[in-house]
């Protein structure tokens, strides 16, 4: 793999500034955008008066603990411009996200909202080694879905050749990654594992193919899937984080040099850690739920959002700004199996590491008397697929996940090609505890 590591020179100033010209421009920010919410939204506004808190309460970073939570509902709630802080004419775009239940949630954005999110995506696609020059091939779905136009406008903004393939029509994506030799691929974990499978399928060799970065995000995914996917393609892996409510794409990302989780663009957010059962902010390296506050956000700005994405803060490394692990898993997708807590990820990881299983996965759950139990379907490998392998392959697994996560499992390992295939946020879940 190339050394694709950025030049100093070409990082933003503010990447490598010092921690307390980071917290200075934090704190001015800050003040900002609570008055920004406050003057501008009724329910900001109610809020904060109802717990007796004003922007001007704001004196030091620690004070925003003070400051009452936004969750996901209360987008809802106010469906669907309610919560935007300027006139609707000054919103530029709007994304959206379906949701698996009741109305979708809405976001907005100003020219310079969009300005902003542009020039953070450049920031994390030149964190990731992208140059300017670069071909990006796209393969996060474009519409109201952040991930397509997100990545979109960050590529051009930092002079690449972007070609906006969206997600689907997986041969398709493969002729354009063999005509059009693009050097950096943005696509989610789950959908690039189908890609590969595909380039299998027409002969080709994924190392020999031209991509030399996977800006991969969207979903969980784990440092095993980053180990199988730099292998498979001779390219190098990094994750990319954010959440349509915050911006989308690019709220952090990782560096190439270091893969050590992503970077937050702290100029742009602010972050804590919470305990998500009694609210109090953890100190950094504790676990808990991520809580953003935008700090320069005009059209929607998010004070105290609860993310529900579980991590813990981490110090600088490549870059002064603080780092979060690489998502656990979000408290939605967190099941309990005989008081157990388990997330998909940690079953990625164990499928990963047993021989003779293809990578991809899905977790049914279902009643086994009264209890909830946990069925994972997986596939055994094109070149491992008699009875004997299949057996071996099972039992290995079953193994590793009662051993490393603490739960008994049942494993079916099916032909190849008879798990769900994803064409972008994969489904890991299957919830039939319902059904009889
Ligand atoms: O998924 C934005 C995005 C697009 C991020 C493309 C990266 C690349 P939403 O659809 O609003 O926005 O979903 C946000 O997805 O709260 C996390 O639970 C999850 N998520 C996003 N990125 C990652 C990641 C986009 N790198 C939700 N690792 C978030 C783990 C992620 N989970």
């Amino acid at each position: 793999m190339k050394d694709l590591t950025p030049k100093k020179s070409d990082l933003d100033p503010i990447e490598t500034a010092s921690r307390d010209e980071i917290s200075a421009l934090q704190l001015d920010r800050l003040k900002w955008s609570l008055r920004h919410a406050y003057d501008n939204v009724a329910m900001y506004r109610e809020r904060f008066d109802q717990a007796g808190v004003h922007p001007d309460d704001l004196t030091s970073l620690s004070d925003l603990a003070k400051f009452p939570f936004t969750y996901k509902a209360d987008l809802r709630d106010n469906y669907p411009f309610g919560l935007f802080a300027v006139p609707r004419e000054r919103i530029v775009r709007i994304h959206a996200s379906s949701g698996t239940t009741g109305k979708p949630t809405v976001v907005g954005y100003t020219r310079q909202d969009i300005d902003n999110w542009a020039a953070l995506v450049a920031r994390s696609m030149r964190a990731a080694g992208t140059r300017p020059g670069d071909i990006v091939h796209v393969a996060y779905g474009y519409g109201l879905f952040t991930g397509g136009l997100g990545a979109h406008y960050g590529a051009e903004k930092l002079d690449c050749t972007v070609v906006p393939v969206s997600g689907g029509g997986t041969e398709r994506q493969v002729t354009l990654i063999e005509d059009f030799k693009p050097t950096t691929i943005m696509v989610t974990p789950s959908y690039m594992l189908n890609i590969l499978e595909q380039m299998h399928k027409h002969g080709l060799d994924p190392r020999a193919c031209s991509i030399e970065v996977g800006i991969f995000g969207a979903e969980p995914w784990t440092d095993a899937m980053r180990a199988e996917m730099e292998h498979a393609f001779d390219m190098h892996a990094v994750d990319i984080y954010g959440l349509s409510e915050v911006m989308g794409p690019g709220v952090a990302s990782e560096c190439v040099e270091t893969k050590d989780g992503p970077v937050i663009w702290e100029d742009h957010f602010y972050p804590e850690i919470i305990n998500p059962e009694t609210g109090e902010v953890c100190a950094d390296g504790e676990m808990g739920e991520l809580v953003f506050t935008t700090l320069t956000k005009q059209g929607l700005p998010m004070i105290r959002y609860r993310t529900r994405d579980l991590t813990r803060l981490l110090p600088g490394t490549a870059r002064s700004m603080r780092r979060m692990e690489k998502i656990t898993g979000r408290s939605d997708d967190m099941m309990i199996l005989r008081g157990v807590n388990v997330f998909p990820t940690q079953i990625e990881e164990q499928v990963m590491a047993t021989g003779g299983l293809a990578p991809h996965f899905q977790i049914e759950l279902y009643k086994s008397g009264r209890m909830d139990a946990m069925r994972v379907h997986v596939e055994a490998s094109p070149d491992a697929t008699d009875e004997l392998s299949r057996t071996a392959a099972a039992r290995m697994l079953t193994r590793r996940i009662k051993d490393v996560v603490g739960i008994s499992t049942e494993i079916m390992v099916g032909d190849p090609g008879s798990v769900a295939r994803s064409e972008g946020k994969a489904k890991r879940v299957v919830d039939n505890r319902g059904k009889g």
